[in-house]
């Protein structure tokens, strides 16, 4: 008998990314043929987020893409795995009529069994229960595991922000022992992985069965694996610690020069409403004792505007944040209410315009002042990690340590040959031109 082809369609975040890559794996290894494309595909799954606007309504668009094939083939099955999966359960039947089955983000290891059960079954499933084990073990799946890979260190989330659903459709939060985390790495490494992230919505809270705390499992990785890269996301303000920029520091080699603050707001007051155990000057202290532990670290952040209660003089000073953090990028949203979440049932909401505006205002006055503020990486020599080449132009692309994508040429007397060996490879690159966006630069011969 042939094989039965699944399709996964992946939204949100690097988790679910991971949690697509498991399923794939395990179908795999139970006989299932993973494909690229719905058309092909007996079994669609839509691993769904639901941390912004309309998540049901993006599922529902995607699924009526597929109306004729589920009109043509009788046995074609339908089913959403993620966060929307876990909010609204078997609620999601009556707004998305076609689906047959529902997989919460703790059940995905039950992949094949749901799958089996759905082909027979004339009822449609419902599967969104926590796993109650206290323990978090699981081995790494990935098929193919590419130059830079990513590894799961914790699971769900303690911290409950006010504006965040993540609590509610993760569950509470879980670490993975620290020796299967070397175990995992140590393993990637052998398949020829050369950059890990590691991975978790607040790695710093992350505690090992034996004890160890986040700075001890950074510190594990980069002294007992061969990995040549670290990175890790995200780590939360009020628990970043002087020790863990120490260890950044001393093994710097390794740990790469960045990270991902996210600070939400700029104003103490919001941030207070937004339950986020931090003040504006806190996280100014903070980044400055990251900058002066490691020199030349960059930071990156998120931003919401518009949370309830929001006013100008509270986004004003979000604008002026940017003017004691030097931030490389910002990724930032409208505010957008999440069921079970606090304060989705405030009454001080902004307006969707007013939230427009101030969003826009956001990224024009980031803008200015990262185009001067990028020029800090012009002349300088960054390490990258290549992991893209365009052979017919000779570029090669990759991330430096400071996680800015870095497009480079090679000398012209470099054969493709060269060029191609160059791949996973962690070069030298003279900066000749900086962007907000990205770097330009020439590799330089050692
Ligand atoms: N665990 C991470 C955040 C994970 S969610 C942390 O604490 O930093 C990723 C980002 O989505 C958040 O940083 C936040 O900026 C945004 N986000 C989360 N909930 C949101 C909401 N209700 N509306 C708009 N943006 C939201
Ligand atoms: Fe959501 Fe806050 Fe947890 Fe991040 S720390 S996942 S924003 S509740
Ligand atoms: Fe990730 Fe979205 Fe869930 S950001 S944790 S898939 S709500």
């Amino acid at each position: 008998m042939q094989n039965q082809k699944v399709y996964i369609s992946t939204y949100g975040c690097q988790m679910n990314d991971n949690d697509t890559e498991r399923m794939y794996s395990l179908l795999e290894m139970a006989d299932y043929e993973p494909v690229d494309s719905a058309i092909d595909a007996d079994f669609v799954i839509l691993n769904s987020c639901s941390v912004r606007e309309k998540p049901v309504h993006k599922i529902r668009s995607e699924i009526g893409l597929y109306k004729d094939y589920i009109k043509k083939k009788p046995h074609f099955k339908i089913g959403v795995a993620g966060c929307v999966a876990q909010q609204e359960k078997k609620k999601l039947f009556k707004m998305i009529p076609n689906l047959d089955f529902v997989i919460g983000p703790d059940q995905i290891d039950n992949i094949i069994n749901i799958l089996e059960e759905v082909k027979t079954s004339k009822n449609k499933l419902v599967v969104t229960n926590f796993d109650k084990n206290p323990e978090y073990q699981i081995q790494t799946l990935i098929r193919n595991p590419s130059v830079s890979s990513f590894i799961n260190i914790t699971k769900g989330c303690n911290n409950y922000c006010t504006f965040c659903v993540v609590p509610f459709t993760r569950g509470r939060e879980k670490s993975r022992p620290l020796k299967d985390l070397i175990k995992d790495v140590q393993n990637l490494v052998s398949k020829g992985v050369k950059e890990i992230s590691l991975l978790g919505q607040n790695v710093n809270s992350y505690t090992s069965s034996c004890g160890a705390g986040f700075s001890k499992l950074l510190q594990a990785v980069a002294e007992d694996t061969d990995i040549k890269r670290i990175r890790y996301t995200t780590s939360h303000p009020k628990d970043f610690d002087y020790q863990l920029a120490c260890v950044m520091q001393k093994y710097r080699s390794k740990i790469c020069d960045h990270v991902h603050l996210p600070v939400q707001s700029g104003n103490s007051d919001i941030l207070k409403l937004m339950n986020r155990g931090y003040t504006r000057e806190e996280y100014i202290e903070k980044a400055k004792m990251i900058c002066e532990t490691i020199p030349g670290v960059s930071f990156t952040t998120d931003i919401i505007v518009g949370f309830p209660h929001e006013e100008e003089k509270h986004i004003q000073d979000t604008y002026s944040l940017f003017s004691e953090v030097d931030f490389d990028s910002v990724f930032a949203y409208k505010y957008s209410q999440r069921p079970f979440t606090k304060a989705a049932i405030w009454k001080d909401q902004v307006s969707e315009i007013e939230k427009s505006t101030r969003l826009a205002k956001l990224f024009e006055v980031h803008k200015s002042l990262a185009i001067n503020s990028c020029k800090k990486y012009e002349k300088k020599i960054v390490e990258v990690l290549v992991e893209d080449i365009d052979l017919k132009n000779k570029i090669l692309k990759g991330r430096s340590t400071q996680n800015k994508m870095t497009k480079f040429s090679s000398t012209d007397n470099n054969t493709d040959n060269n060029i191609e060996s160059l791949i996973s490879k962690i070069v030298k690159v003279k900066v000749t031109e900086a962007s907000p966006q990205s770097l330009k630069g020439v590799l330089i011969n050692e």
